[in-house]
């Protein structure tokens, strides 16, 4: 049994529930000839992207020309700015993988909350929020950052955003995502304003790398399992980033590696801005409309964490408003945005007893429905996983594409991070199944595993390399 469609049991419902059951089931479904649809406007949006600057797919090449060996030793530090985390890593690489054995890494690390305030308040305020982080995370740790008589550290930056890069440790920010405002840094340089809070804060660190959280993903993975062409990020947003030869970049002028690959940063989450392929519901529109960025990051907001509870939420919404749902009877909660967590509804597509109990303490106590039928309940269920279901269909379109592109249908380890995979019941299941339904057998060969905490490792990694 598929238990990823186990309470699809059509013909217990009521006519009413029948019929928006129906509409909703066409607007979510993503088909097999719409997952190849979208896999061939992918392919073309790549090539564009790989061509020349400024296209939606911006493939942004990451100045990292080389997987790890394996053998890289030493101690670094780690910054990594994600969507809702800010986590500040000691990263300790004791190589080894050169003889065969698997590579070790070790690593202390911190977590910090990013207040919406500095969200979306002065850069200037964000980044030495970041070197007080710093600051108290060595001091916590009995590292020294401040006395002449020790060396300089070395840090890699995990800045989780669309940068155009000029370096390895230099770039500019293109624009924000994944709800941040932040004033002054669009357009700045990432690693010198956070060099800039550190000479503020009178701390003595070197920023070595800038690096996406994709590339340092792949670049973890990689350094146990060479096998690792691809990294992807599916959690508060979604990104991709893969192995590309350096001949297929027309658009790269610089010096050509020795290795003759590059890590290219797709920024996959902007896929189809222009709505051509992407299968978009009326509450697509509005989420679109509402948000911090609207007409950016189409995909993303179809796909990742930040965005699936709203959905969900202007659904529910609109089915309490047509009577549909909770005999029409809504709550402030339900007409308050993003006030359903993704992770609420990871809770609701959890709930296999036969009442939908948690269902209801959900509904009912944290998003103040006055009082919910077992009826609603199974809705509200069913929705939650036409939702989910879409947004790894959706997800394992962009992993065929980017697995087909580089000829790897026959061995290929992607490795993926983010809460959602980690955490979203049958997320996993369920991108497999629309993979075999793309690619046939041949998605047995890909691998999707589990990479947890990779960006922050990667970063130090890639300031190893780069510091070699
Ligand atoms: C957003 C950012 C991208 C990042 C992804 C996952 O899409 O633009 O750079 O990799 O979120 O965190």
């Amino acid at each position: 049994r598929d238990d990823a469609h186990d309470d699809d049991d059509d013909g217990l419902w009521t006519p009413g529930a029948a019929r928006a059951l129906a509409r909703l089931e066409s607007a979510f479904r993503v088909p097999k000839q719409k997952l190849h649809e979208i896999v061939k406007h992918f392919a073309k949006e790549m090539d564009r992207g790989l061509a020349a600057p400024n296209q939606t797919l911006k493939m942004i090449p990451s100045f990292v020309v080389n997987l790890p060996k394996g053998s890289e030793t030493g101690t670094y530090l780690a910054l990594d700015l994600g969507g809702s985390n800010f986590r500040v890593c000691e990263v300790t690489l004791e190589g080894a993988g050169s003889s065969g054995a698997v590579s070790n890494v070790r690593m202390r690390q911190r977590k910090y909350v990013v207040s919406d305030d500095l969200k979306t308040g002065r850069g200037t305020d964000l980044f030495d929020f970041f070197a007080d982080c710093v600051r108290e995370f060595l001091v916590e740790n009995g590292i020294h950052a401040t006395d002449p008589a020790h060396n300089e550290l070395v840090l890699g930056f995990t800045f989780s955003f669309p940068c155009s890069q000029t370096a390895i440790n230099k770039g500019a920010l293109m624009h924000w995502t994944k709800g941040f405002t932040a004033s002054g840094v669009e357009g700045q340089d990432p690693v010198q304003l956070l060099q800039d809070a550190f000479h503020r804060k009178q701390l003595r660190v070197r920023v070595a790398s800038l690096v996406n959280d994709t590339v340092g993903t792949l670049v973890a993975h990689a350094y146990q399992d060479p096998s690792t062409h691809l990294g992807i990020i599916l959690g508060t947003g979604t990104n991709a980033a893969y192995v590309e030869r350096i001949d297929r970049i027309p658009k790269w002028d610089g010096p050509i590696p020795a290795s003759g690959k590059m890590i290219v940063n797709t920024e996959w989450g902007a896929f189809d801005q222009e709505g051509v392929v992407l299968p978009l519901t009326s509450y697509d529109s509005v989420l679109d409309r509402q948000s911090a960025h609207p007409h950016l990051q189409t995909y993303e907001k179809m796909v990742s964490g930040l965005y699936l509870g709203e959905v969900m939420r202007l659904v529910l919404a609109d089915l309490a408003s047509t009577g549909e749902l909770f005999r029409g009877v809504s709550s402030t909660v339900l007409t308050t945005p993003y006030s359903i967590d993704t992770a609420l509804m990871s809770r609701i597509e959890r709930d296999h007893s036969a009442e939908l109990a948690d269902v209801r303490v959900v509904l009912e106590d944290l998003i103040s429905i006055p009082k919910t039928s077992a009826e609603d309940r199974r809705i509200v269920k069913r929705v939650a996983e036409l939702i989910g279901t879409r947004s790894a269909r959706l997800a394992a379109a962009g992993v065929a594409a980017i697995v087909s592109k580089i000829n790897r249908l026959d061995d290929c380890t992607v490795a993926i991070d983010g809460s959602l995979f980690e955490h979203y019941p049958h997320y996993a299941n369920r991108m497999r199944d629309a993979l075999r339904e793309i690619v046939g057998i041949a998605a047995d060969n890909i691998l999707l595993v589990q990479a947890r905490d990779g960006s922050g490792q990667g970063a130090a990694l890639i300031a190893a390399l780069a510091d070699a």
